[in-house]
């Protein structure tokens, strides 16, 4: 959800320049507002309004506005209508104080009433300014920033991060209290933020705070300290491998564009990973479990449901593929000491994803094990292991190359366990990951190449279709869902992905003339899928199919274009082909009906509240 950058610098007086240019690097975080703060000669310039980063900019002058030190967020909804008054950054009760948070008070109605009752002038719906009100009121009563800030966090509860100036003061402060936050320490500058990102127009030289760590920036550098007892830690800047130009378009019209084209190359670094040492720990731990839940939302718990077919297949092993809410209501009372959940997460920051990590850590019950993509990130520190996706930034807020990179891992995962446990012998599984590791760059690129025309094509032919279903048996299941979900993501289309074989058990109903379903599909289900196809069809509905191109299945689409080709290989790494062109349509579909396909209306990147 929302983003906060805070800024102090050491000569600078067009602060908003650089407010600008790092919070434009946490756009996916949200875009339903945003505003800067920024202190110039002891007074505070508050510019806020509805829109992305570059709309609210070209309209208040966010990167013209003067000064040494302030605060910019983005905002994507939860607590207040996506206005102008509940933007963020909030001033307190005068315009001294100003501030601005990410992530969700659980005791808003409650401490705002109170607050309200104690003489506070609450402004806004916002739950980001009820921070800024504790921070005042600490304030008042010790006439000390640092133990306003420091004590402020005793009155909220919830999981959040904030950053609060004054106009009277050179520093910035912010807390993490259960979103991410990351300091960086440059020459000129000293920056917190929402997410490394930001950080990298300025330096490579990070920290990443831990929860109930509060950090103070100063123009010569950044403390970090206990918010428990205020006691000074010894956290030493580490220098980021990322490049800064990673999250950079390159050339592409979109950044899902890019990302999907990234696809081929990434296979070579998610394997260098797999074959490192840390595998056999990963292998173990899964071996050493007698229940495996493989949790996840959105994209990520599609890819879980390709991995747990290929656990079944290749390693004969019964993964629990589950939802990342779902997940304490339907299985909390079965964890025990050797239980393990595998943790899916691109962010590393979903909520639904770490109460689960909170569950386990606090009851004792059983190990984590996270696969996650953003590097210092809550879950890759927190788990008792993590798996890196090894994709760079994934900056579009569909995901792409990390649910390819997801199904990969948990081929190579599956076939490396098939040959310890005797499921595969060392040949068949050399064999799979041979074929991961040397065919699947070019299949993939093929497959893009192929895709990025037909589905062009198919794309103009939908373009007045609001509702569709897309439907995968067997080792397609999750690719349906996933494509399912990127249709309804980013072509705001109607589309519901479901195992095809329950089809016929209700959902049939809906086909008339003409309406189109998806079928994807691998040679070797396809003789049962031609059966759930000529229901459709022979009831008027148009079917679309996706796979390897088979004579069996070309009677069943009336237009060339209904036929989305993956190219001929191993069938293992079917699933992991067949997303792309279901990529590429969703992609295609959107652009055709001028919507931005990297910011979907309503959504964020990261979601990081219940
Ligand atoms: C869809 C999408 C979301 C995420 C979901 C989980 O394209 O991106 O469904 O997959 O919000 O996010 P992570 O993987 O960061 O936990």
């Amino acid at each position: 959800m929302c983003g906060i950058t805070g800024i102090v610098s050491r000569n600078r007086i067009n602060i908003g320049e650089i407010l600008v240019k790092c919070g434009r690097k946490l756009t996916y975080r949200g875009y339903d507002s945003v505003g800067v703060a920024a202190v110039h000669n002891g007074v505070v310039d508050l510019r806020k309004d509805v829109g992305t980063i570059d709309e609210v900019n070209n309209q208040l002058g966010l990167s013209k506005m003067l000064g040494d030190r302030g605060i910019t967020q983005l905002r994507w909804a939860t607590y207040g209508a996506p206005t102008k008054v509940n933007a963020q950054p909030h001033f307190g009760c005068d315009e001294v104080l100003y501030g601005a948070h990410n992530g969700n008070l659980h005791n808003y109605y409650e401490y705002r009433q109170e607050l309200i009752d104690a003489g506070h002038i609450v402004r806004s719906e916002n739950d980001g300014e009820l921070c800024v009100h504790a921070v005042d009121k600490y304030f008042e009563k010790t006439g000390d920033m640092f133990e306003a800030v420091r004590l402020s966090t005793h009155d909220l509860k919830g999981a959040f991060a904030y950053a609060v100036g004054r106009a009277d003061t050179k520093e910035v402060y912010a807390v993490k209290m259960g979103s991410s936050l990351v300091a960086g320490v440059g020459t000129d500058e000293t920056i917190v933020s929402s997410d490394l990102p930001s950080i990298l127009p300025v330096t490579n030289q990070v920290i990443y705070l831990q929860d109930g760590e509060m950090v103070v920036l100063r123009p010569e550098g950044v403390k970090v300290y206990r918010v428990e007892d205020g006691k000074e830690l010894d956290r030493t800047p580490e220098v980021s491998k990322v490049d800064a130009h990673a999250a950079e378009k390159g050339g592409f019209p979109h950044f899902m564009l890019k990302e999907i084209n990234e696809q081929p190359t990434i296979v070579q670094d998610v394997m260098g990973l797999l074959q490192g040492a840390k595998c056999d720990e990963w292998l173990r731990m899964i071996e050493d479990a007698n229940r495996v839940y493989l949790v996840a939302c959105g994209s990520s718990h599609n890819a879980g449901i390709v991995g747990t077919y290929y656990f079944n297949r290749l390693a004969g092993l019964p993964l629990i593929p589950a939802i990342g809410g779902q997940f304490e209501p339907m299985y909390a009372n079965t964890l025990d000491d050797d239980s393990l959940c595998v943790l899916v997460s691109q962010s590393g920051e979903t909520k639904d994803i770490l109460n689960i990590l909170n569950l386990i850590r606090n009851g004792n019950r059983g190990k984590t094990l996270g696969v996650v993509n953003v590097i210092g990130s809550t879950l890759m520190f927190n788990a008792d292991s993590y798996i890196p996706m090894g994709c760079g930034y994934e900056v579009s807020v569909p995901a792409t190359k990390t649910y390819y990179s997801q199904t990969v891992i948990f081929a190579y995962l599956a076939a490396k366990l098939g040959e310890r446990n005797g499921t595969l012998d060392p040949k068949e599984s050399r064999a799979v990951i041979n074929s991961l590791a040397n065919d699947l760059p070019s299949m993939t690129q093929k497959a893009i190449d192929v895709a990025g025309i037909q589905t062009k094509e198919l794309a103009r032919t939908l373009i007045d279709v609001s509702d569709l279903y897309c439907l995968g048996y067997g080792f397609t299941d999750g690719v349906a869902r996933e494509g399912a979900l990127k249709i309804k993501e980013i072509c705001y289309n109607h589309c519901e992905g479901m195992y095809s074989s329950e089809f016929k058990h209700g959902p049939l109903s809906i086909v008339t003339d003409g309406y189109p379903v998806i079928f994807v599909t691998t040679p070797e289900d396809s003789w049962m899928v031609i059966n759930h196809i000529n229901e459709i069809a022979c009831r008027g509905g148009r079917t679309i199919i996706v796979g390897e191109r088979e004579e069996k299945l070309t009677p069943y689409v009336a237009k060339s274009v209904d036929y989305l080709e993956v190219p001929k290989a191993d069938l293992l790494l079917n699933p992991i082909l067949d997303v792309i062109p279901l990529q590429l349509l969703s992609y295609f579909l959107s652009v055709d009906k001028g919507i931005n396909p990297d910011l979907p209306r309503n959504l964020s990147k990261t979601l990081t509240v219940d």
